[in-house]
């Protein structure tokens, strides 16, 4: 890619950032409130259900968004492996933004819990009560939260690693920033031809 490469569309830069705050946001509030045992545990809860659908919906929304604005492609000269490294990350990053938000709205319909979004908006429940399949996707909701958490941390070093070391255009065309180019040279620049003088 060059400093004139494509970048993701508006709606795609817009949804990729505003998403990376919710979800980082989502991480620690779900640490904090797994650590806490005061009456913050319940005010964190009371963020985490309605963000989470949120994530949900805008998944939803920014599906559609990229199956209509095709990403532009990664640099030609970027190894194969490091192409399918991308992609593959790319997909599990998408998978995990619906299962987290599905896991843990799956989680609460299986202990019984009401899912409560405000004081008066209540979610249906999309699995029968089920204490048994409430240990088994509390459990999955947090190894998926790790995961997401790896995920994270390796997506973010690869778009370090473009942007910083290959500067390759890769995060440009995520942050949508273009440095401008270096001016053209001329064959007359004063500074690279200097007249010989005479009796030097
Ligand atoms: C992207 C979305 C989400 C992320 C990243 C996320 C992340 C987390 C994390 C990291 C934890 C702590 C896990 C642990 O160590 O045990 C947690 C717990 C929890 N999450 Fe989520 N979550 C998401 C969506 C949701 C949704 C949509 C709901 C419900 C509608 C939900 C309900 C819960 C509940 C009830 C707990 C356990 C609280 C407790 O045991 O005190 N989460 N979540
Ligand atoms: C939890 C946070 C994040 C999530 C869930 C996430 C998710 C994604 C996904 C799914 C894509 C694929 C393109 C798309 O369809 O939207 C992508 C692309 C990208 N992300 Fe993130 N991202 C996160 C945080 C970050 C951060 C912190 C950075 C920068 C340091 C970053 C830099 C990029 C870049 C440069 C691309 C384009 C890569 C390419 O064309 O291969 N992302 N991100």
């Amino acid at each position: 890619m060059t400093s004139n490469s494509p970048t993701f569309s508006l709606a795609a830069r817009v949804l990729h950032w505003l998403m990376a705050v919710m979800i980082l946001s989502m991480l620690f509030i779900g640490v904090g409130m797994v650590a806490s045992v005061s009456p913050r545990h319940d005010w964190l809860l009371r963020i985490h259900k309605p963000l989470g659908m949120a994530i949900l919906l805008l998944a939803v929304v920014r599906l559609v968004v990229r199956v209509r604005n095709p990403p532009p492609a990664l640099p030609a000269d970027l190894p194969l492996l490091q192409k399918l490294a991308a992609l593959a990350s790319h997909w599990l990053l998408y998978a995990l933004m619906f299962a987290l938000p599905l896991v843990g709205w799956a989680m609460l319909s299986a202990g019984g819990y009401p899912v409560m979004l405000s004081e008066s908006i209540r979610l249906p429940a999309i699995v029968p009560a089920s204490p048994f399949a409430f240990a088994v996707l509390r459990h999955a909701h947090a190894w998926l939260a790790l995961l997401l958490f790896l995920t994270f941390l390796a997506h973010m070093s690869a778009a370090l690693y473009h942007g910083l070391i290959r500067r390759d255009g890769v995060l440009s065309s995520m942050t949508g920033y273009r440095p401008a180019p270096p001016p053209p040279r001329t064959d007359a620049d004063p500074l690279q031809e200097v007249p010989e003088q005479p009796g030097h």
